[in-house]
């Protein structure tokens, strides 16, 4: 008699540490359908590759993104048949991933006590902006190679569109009898014309496409490059000399486009909405030459501000740092994927899903890049921008509206100063979506 209960309890100590186990696999494999997949996979393969060189570790981690991405495609279809896919917005959540697995690297903690006062820094032009976050922007110039920081003022804004607006207040004169017109090549940012007309300034004016612009008198081009909605690199176009420039290089970051040079220009304006996908932070920063342009800008800052969230700089700034930290390394499971590697990889993965859905649906036709050499990366390399500017074949007038009677919403061309046969695609969604997308641009059929 008290023999039974100890076999029978040693008996159940084995089923339930075998239960328990496999309840441990289960629940891994919820939380990867959960949206911590790449993390949990490469914790699963790591384990079994410690010692593994580099090259073989970057295959393996460029398979599990891929077959993280057919996982997801699988649970998206089953729950997503009838889902409309929004895909106008370019909203950056395909990098969640990357942070997510930097765990608390990037974590801060802000005590109630701190960043109480107005100023950071009353000895710079722009007395808003936090001495850690002006490093981390140097910093992180220096690492990529593609802006130069010496002899520059950096003023920080409550995203790039508020240094947009900054921008287009210094460079106005307030005493001119008309508005300064402002320009941009078509397909231009489909925001420009709104951001510059809805107050109705009488410092400025929205006068369309740059390549049309005759006018005999001072204006303001804008320079997206890599451009917004089609990728492609970008000068200035009018060239006269009473014309000023402001360059938005929003994209100009190493997994989006070849970095050729460190960009040299008067006033250049980056986000951390596009350089490492922290849209909600809000923060932008321009590279200023002219003194005076600064403090112009500051002042815009302040009369609509009065500065820059202290709390999002502190935070963009460990965030850039954790970006130009990870430069240093590569492919290690245990030290990190570096950030550009991570988004490179992934966008070249989509660009090449993307390009062959295209051929085999026969409808649509996509921009082509020529390879250049970059220095980030130091291979040539193809463009892979964040955005399809897509183009509707066989006599469909209006692509937006074909595309979302297949469930895919676009923007379409009228809005980037185009024909309606053209829509942008955001590149940047998650994993899901992006598949979601994919599959349903192989199923439309002329
Ligand atoms: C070319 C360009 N400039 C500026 C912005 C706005 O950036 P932010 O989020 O920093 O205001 C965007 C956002 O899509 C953009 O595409």
């Amino acid at each position: 008699m008290a023999k039974i209960p100890t076999m029978f309890s040693l008996r159940h100590l084995l089923v339930l540490s075998l239960a328990l186990n496999v309840s441990l696999v289960l629940r891994i494999v919820y939380e990867s359908e959960q949206g911590c997949k790449l993390f949990w996979l490469k914790k699963l393969i790591g384990t079994s590759m410690a010692g593994d060189d580099s090259e073989r570790e970057t295959h393996i981690v460029q398979r599990a993104r891929l077959s993280v991405s057919n996982f997801s495609t699988r649970s998206g279809d089953h729950e997503g048949g009838e889902r409309v896919i929004n895909l106008d917005h370019g909203d950056p959540t395909m990098y969640e991933i990357f942070w997510r697995q930097m765990g608390d690297k990037t974590t801060i903690t802000i005590p109630g006590w701190q960043s109480m006062s107005y100023f950071s820094d009353i000895t710079n032009i722009c007395w808003f902006l936090e001495p850690e976050f002006a490093k981390e922007v140097v910093r992180l110039h220096k690492v990529v190679g593609n802006a130069v920081t010496e002899g520059r003022y950096i003023v920080v804004g409550t995203g790039s569109s508020q240094l947009f607006l900054a921008a287009l207040y210094a460079l106005s004169p307030h005493d001119a009898a008309q508005p300064k017109s402002v320009v941009s090549a078509a397909p231009y940012y489909s925001s420009y014309p709104s951001m510059t007309d809805y107050q109705k300034s009488g410092l400025y004016r929205w006068a369309g496409d740059a390549q049309s612009f005759d006018k005999d008198e001072p204006y303001i081009e804008l320079v997206t490059s890599p451009n917004n909605p089609d990728g492609y690199v970008r000068r200035s176009v009018v060239n006269r000399t009473e014309g000023a420039l402001v360059h938005d290089l929003a994209y100009y970051w190493p997994q989006y486009t070849p970095i050729s040079s460190p960009a040299d220009h008067e006033l250049m304006l980056f986000t951390v909405s596009k350089s490492t996908g922290h849209a909600g932070m809000r923060i932008g920063w321009a590279l200023v030459k002219d003194q005076e342009v600064a403090k112009k800008m500051t002042k815009f800052i302040e009369l609509n501000t009065i500065g820059v969230s202290k709390d999002s700089q502190l935070r963009a700034a460990n965030v850039l740092k954790a970006v130009s930290d990870s430069c240093g390394r590569e492919g290690s499971f245990e030290e990190g994927e570096s950030f550009f590697n991570f988004g490179h990889n992934v966008l070249a993965e989509r660009w090449k899903q993307l390009r062959a859905a295209v051929q085999q649906s026969g409808m649509f036709s996509l921009p082509n890049f020529s390879p250049a050499f970059c220095t980030f990366f130091s291979q040539v390399l193809e463009a892979q921008p964040a955005f399809v500017w897509l183009k509707c074949e066989q006599g469909i007038e209006d692509c937006e509206s074909f595309l979302r009677r297949h469930k895919i919403l676009t923007r379409g061309g009228k809005h980037f100063g185009v024909t309606p046969d053209y829509v942008r695609i955001s590149m940047l969604d998650r994993d899901e979506n992006f598949n979601l997308f994919i599959n349903r641009l192989k199923a439309i059929e002329g």
